[in-house]
């Protein structure tokens, strides 16, 4: 599955598939990366504040495993001054292909590392950070909406905030936040992300570091289930929220020891953004268990490569069989195969298609800024799938910002305007096949909204 965005991530990650796992400091060690590396995605090492001994040795555990297509996360901002410097120049000694970082920018950090080679990615929680990244020279911008489990960087849902920060940027834009599906992915493609960064939906599988107790939880856990809160704080800057279950808070507010675990003989305070992990003994209840608004798909601990695989199956099969057709060529590229190839009439309809293209991608984003707005819930709904489903078909994906001027509903008959006034015209094709479950779809919108 392709898009010009997705080609040129893949070809930038040297990954065959748009799916990242994301730095998880604690959980994302060296068995996490290789599984989804195996699996043709590209994962991050989360090594923020670990000892350069450790880095060291996760790295080259990854490396032993045959993989050399990985990366890095370190969080400048949380680090101490000193220690970051050595992180940084371990990841140049051992040519580490890819350093993602997340939180303050820091314009040195990226400037030492660029001119090292290394590749650099930052994680944003807002457009002027990301104009701010790509200013300071990042290869990838990553996208974080208020939805993502663990540090939550802006306020913006991922659904608003992404199509923005495509539309600053150059750079290949990366959605985060509540991502667990693959009518999830299809949905971020269709608003021009170039991938997916998944972190609860990973967190829970077998190879994560976290501890078996947080992958139960998950497993058990809804949307409505996960908070943003400032409760766990000790170990970072202030102002920092995270997105946690909620009974960790009041588990945790109930008790009164000031330690509550210990990881490897190192104790844990009470409210420590420190989430329990494989070597963790203690209250663990009372621990920071980050989870995400995805984490309602998350039903079982399933080994990573199988989570990786089943997100690209879903995503394939979500578009119908029509794969061949939908390899993102341009809606002209359909019709050059159509049975109105080289007429008159073939000029006509794909003006026609690009304006149902632009109403569809149009109406998607209005709909996605009108969401309620609940405090935990998954960034996309059902409607805003079948909408991204179809602008992926038709190739519409990150073609400019639309009119947004119009309302979603007033988007909603444009389109089905246009298309009455284009399905006529066309012979049978894929592509006819393609626009009239969208007209259905749109009827169906309308009888059920009559109904109610
Ligand atoms: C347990 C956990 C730990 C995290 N640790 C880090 C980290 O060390 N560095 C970082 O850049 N992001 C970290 N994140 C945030 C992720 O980069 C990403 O934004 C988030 O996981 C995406 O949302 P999702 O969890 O709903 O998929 C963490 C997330 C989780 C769930």
């Amino acid at each position: 599955m392709r898009t010009p965005a997705s080609a040129k991530l893949c070809a930038l990650l040297d990954c065959r598939v748009p799916i990242l796992s994301a730095g998880m400091g604690g959980p994302a060690r060296s068995e996490l990366v290789s599984a989804v590396a195996a699996a043709g995605g590209f994962g991050f090492l989360g090594m923020v504040r670990e000892p350069v001994d450790l880095i060291r040795r996760e790295v080259e555990a990854v490396r032993r495993d045959r993989h050399q297509r990985f990366g890095v996360n370190l969080i400048p901002f949380s680090t101490p001054p000193a220690l970051l410097q050595e992180q940084i120049a371990l990841c140049i000694e051992l040519s580490v292909p890819v350093v993602c970082m997340f939180w303050d920018l820091d314009p040195a950090a990226i400037a030492t590392l660029k001119q090292a080679g290394i590749r650099v990615a930052w994680q944003v929680g807002s457009v002027d950070e990301a104009v701010a990244a790509e200013q300071a020279g990042v290869d990838i911008l990553i996208a974080q909406g208020r939805e993502a489990g663990g540090h939550v960087r802006g306020t913006q849902r991922l659904g608003v905030l992404l199509p923005e920060v495509v539309d600053a940027v150059e750079v290949p834009v990366v959605a985060a936040g509540g991502l667990s599906s693959g009518v999830d992915l299809v949905t971020a493609l269709s608003l021009g992300a170039a991938g997916v960064m998944l972190g609860t939906a990973l967190l829970a599988s077998r190879e994560s570091f976290a501890h078996d107790y947080h992958k139960a939880r998950l497993v058990k856990a809804e949307a409505g289930d996960t908070v943003l809160t400032h409760a766990f704080h000790v170990n970072w800057p202030p102002g920092a929220a995270v997105r946690v279950l909620k009974s960790a808070i009041d588990t945790s507010a109930a008790a009164h020891d000031p330690v509550v675990a210990h990881d490897d003989g190192r104790p844990i305070p009470r409210f420590s953004t420190d989430s329990p992990l494989r070597t963790t003994t203690g209250a663990l209840e009372q621990m920071a268990l980050y989870a995400g608004t995805g984490v309602g798909s998350v039903r079982a601990v399933e080994s990573a490569g199988t989570v990786v695989r089943q997100i690209m199956d879903e995503a394939v099969a979500s578009l119908e069989n029509q794969e061949g057709a939908a390899e993102f060529a341009s809606s002209v590229c359909y019709l050059a195969d159509g049975p109105a190839s080289g007429s008159v009439l073939t000029e006509t309809i794909r003006k026609e298609v690009d304006e149902v293209g632009a109403t569809l991608r149009t109406a998607l984003r209005l709909h996605l800024r009108d969401l309620p707005d609940t405090p935990a819930a998954p960034p996309f709904d059902a409607i805003a799938h079948e909408y991204g489903r179809h602008a992926l078909l038709l190739g519409a994906a990150n073609m400019g910002s639309g009119t947004a001027r119009e309302t979603f509903s007033q988007a909603e008959t444009a389109l089905q305007e246009r298309l009455e006034r284009l399905l006529p015209q066309m012979g049978p094709s894929e592509l006819q096949q393609q626009l009239l479950q969208l007209a259905g779809f749109l009827q169906r919108r309308v009888d059920t909204s009559d109904d109610g």
